[in-house]
């Protein structure tokens, strides 16, 4: 039996590299983390061997993620990608300061990869673009490229989700951060139609927006084209943990 260590440690602040162009840890970075950290026992029970992630920026998160997974998962290798340079820069110097390996990528989400890891990552974390904005500051280079997520912030969200689904091992899973702007119930309805089951395990809110760190997971119980609408104890318990959602189409209506 797997004993959690009563000690999770995660990346350093101070440690932490910095870049004008790159995108600091912020509210939905240590979302992402604490919903890693809220997870651990499930994530080392998985005892995953790959890890994976996309849009690394200072390398808050991957760095994290391989201090959570720590000494209980020795020989687990680590990949990081961004579309920034900078990010690939500051990312490798944050991961050196912790004293930990991981290939870091300059590439547009998974391109080049694809093949390679292929149906082997157990483990994706993604903080995307997800800022609702014009479609042609999408891929901007700089910083813009670390919010810029165009209509409904979810240019990049949906080119991620079937690279995801190509990437997941079996029993992979993706830890996503999305705003309510974005649909996320959408986005479960459509990675669920791909036989993934979600949850939602951190959700912070301010005023304005409410942003949530959502775990899918490949299940054959929702291996389904479409959900089983009709079933109180299926569909209506799932959707149930959307209920606090004020979704929307779009950020302006
Ligand atoms: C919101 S920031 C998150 C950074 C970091 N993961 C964190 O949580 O602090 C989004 C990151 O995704 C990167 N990014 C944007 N579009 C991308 C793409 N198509 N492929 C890879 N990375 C991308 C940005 O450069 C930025 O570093």
């Amino acid at each position: 039996m797997l004993v959690p260590s009563k000690i999770s440690r995660i990346a350093q602040i101070r440690l932490v590299n910095c870049h004008p162009e790159v995108y600091e840890p912020c509210d939905d970075s240590f979302a992402l983390v604490d919903a890693l950290l809220a997870d651990r026992t499930n994530l080392l029970e998985r005892q995953p061997r790959l890890c994976l992630e996309v849009g690394c920026g200072s390398g808050y998160v991957i760095t994290s993620l391989a201090l959570i997974l720590g000494e209980e998962n020795n020989g687990v290798h680590y990949f990081a990608t961004d579309i920034n340079p900078h990010a690939v820069e500051v990312t490798r110097k944050t991961l050196e300061a912790h004293g930990v390996q991981a290939e870091v990528i300059c590439t547009d989400i998974a391109s080049g990869l694809a093949t390679r890891l292929e149906g082997m990552v157990d483990v994706l974390v993604v903080n995307p673009p997800y800022v609702p904005t014009p479609e042609e500051e999408v891929g901007c280079e700089g910083i813009t490229a670390a919010w810029a997520g165009g209509e409904d912030g979810r240019s990049v969200i949906d080119r991620i989700l079937p690279v995801a689904d190509k990437l997941l091992s079996d029993r992979g899973c993706l830890y996503m951060v999305t705003l309510t702007a974005n649909n996320p119930l959408q986005i479960c309805l459509l990675m669920r139609e791909k036989g993934y089951a979600s949850r939602i395990v951190v959700q912070r809110s301010t005023e304005e927006e409410s942003l949530h760190v959502i775990k899918f997971w490949r299940d054959a119980d929702v291996e389904v084209k479409e959900p089983n609408r009709t079933s109180p104890t299926g569909m209506e318990s799932w959707l149930s943990q959307f209920s606090r959602f004020p979704f929307r189409r779009n950020s302006n209506s």
